[in-house]
């Protein structure tokens, strides 16, 4: 019994690989690029343990990807690589159409021929389990319900038109070929290890450093929260139990404007560690996102009542687990704000004034 695991250097897989291998031993196989969001060191807790191997590799290379899975066997694909930042897809969509898009058809052909040598007890227990985004929804007015998994896809961004075409791929594979797929659309995850330039730990290294905490627009948008824990629970939930062929949207059912995320930020590490004159006079209202969508939010009544998952965090609780998390691992922070970090802070918040 055997995992394989695309995109596990990265924020949600590894903390999914860290999570999987405390929870039930299993082995996994992890399968990363190491793109500038990929980091070894997210998996370090796992060094010499037997039960984890890394192989770094693309999704896209077919043939490797084949010869994994013939070695390894694996009785399941959880499927996280991806490009996944929408303002870098907004700057250079090339690479998400070809990750995620081209990526995961290559993925899914091999997983095919995998799952089609199979026979029996084997075959039949084969899953293949695509992570992806509520973002394929496109934008909610103020008083609109909450996407369900029946809401047309309308993807705004060429990050959420990526994820959307490979959400498409991945069911035509269930439809025609009859491979055993599930499909998950999460709402946006924080916690330990998520890259810098995504809103929560920006905010949190820039405040730390005395920087301006940069927002959006009137800082009004919403966002449905999830800390990430929850979401590899609930991915856990589906894999064991979800209905090959369908699709389980997850939540945090946490929906708060931006700027009250970045307010609860300043005070959670003014409680932690106090800065003269706290850190909300740091928040500059900048350039907003162009075609910035207004708000996100999940229906997860599906995978509460078929599942019985449940978010263990609130939103505060959550928040501060990740604001100490953030606060003890400042060396983390340091080693993956360099290089190719700083030129993208460099480019993109220099132009938006
Ligand atoms: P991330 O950017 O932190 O990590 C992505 C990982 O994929 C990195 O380790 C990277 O090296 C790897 N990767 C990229 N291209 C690859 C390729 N061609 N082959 C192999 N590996 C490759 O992303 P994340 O935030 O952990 O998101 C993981 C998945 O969850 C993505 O599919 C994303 O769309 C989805 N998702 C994310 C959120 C969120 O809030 N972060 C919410 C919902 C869904
Ligand atoms: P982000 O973390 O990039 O996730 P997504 O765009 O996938 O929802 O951004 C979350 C929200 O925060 C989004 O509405 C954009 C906003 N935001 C800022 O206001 N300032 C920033 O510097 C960043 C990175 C995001």
């Amino acid at each position: 019994m055997t995992l394989l695991v695309t995109g596990g250097a990265g924020f949600i897989g590894a903390n999914f690989v860290l999570d999987w291998i405390a929870a039930t031993g299993e082995p996994v196989v992890t399968l990363d690029k190491l793109t500038y969001a990929g980091n070894l060191a997210n998996l370090a807790a796992l060094e010499g343990d037997a039960r984890h191997a890394f192989v770094r590799g693309d999704i896209g290379d077919g043939e490797a990807v084949a010869a994994l899975l013939a070695r390894h066997r694996p009785r399941a694909i959880v499927h996280f690589a991806a490009e996944s930042h929408v303002d870098r897809s907004i700057h250079g969509p090339g690479d998400f159409i070809q990750t995620n898009v081209v990526g995961t058809f290559r993925l899914l052909e091999a997983a095919r021929a995998h799952w089609e040598s199979l026979a029996g007890g084997e075959r039949d227990a084969f899953r293949f389990l695509h992570v992806s985004t509520d973002e394929v929804y496109g934008s909610l007015g103020e008083a609109d319900p909450a996407f369900t998994e029946r809401t047309a896809y309308a993807p705004n961004s060429p990050y959420s038109a990526s994820k959307a075409g490979s959400d498409h791929l991945v069911r035509a594979w269930h439809h025609t070929y009859g491979l055993p797929v599930l499909t998950t659309n999460c709402s946006n995850n924080y916690g330990p290890f998520q890259f810098p330039e995504k809103l929560v730990p920006l905010m949190i290294a820039n405040a730390l450093e005395g920087r301006p905490l940069p927002v959006y627009g009137d800082g009004r948008q919403v966002r449905d929260w999830l800390y990430v824990g929850d979401h590899c629970a609930a991915i856990r939930a589906v894999l064991a139990g979800g209905r090959p062929g369908e699709v389980y949207n997850v939540g945090g059912s946490a929906e708060r404007r931006n700027l009250e995320v970045v307010h609860a930020l300043c005070d959670a590490l003014q409680a932690l560690r106090p800065r003269e004159g706290g850190y909300r006079g740091l928040v500059r209202f900048v350039a907003d996102r162009p075609g910035h969508d207004r708000r996100y939010a999940i229906d997860a009544t599906k995978i509460r009542a078929e599942l019985g998952w449940a978010p263990a965090e609130t939103f505060e609780s959550g928040l501060a687990r990740t604001v100490r998390w953030y606060l003890a691992n400042e060396a983390w922070v340091a080693q993956v704000r360099s290089g190719e970090y700083r030129r993208w802070i460099e480019t993109h918040y220099g132009e938006r004034k």
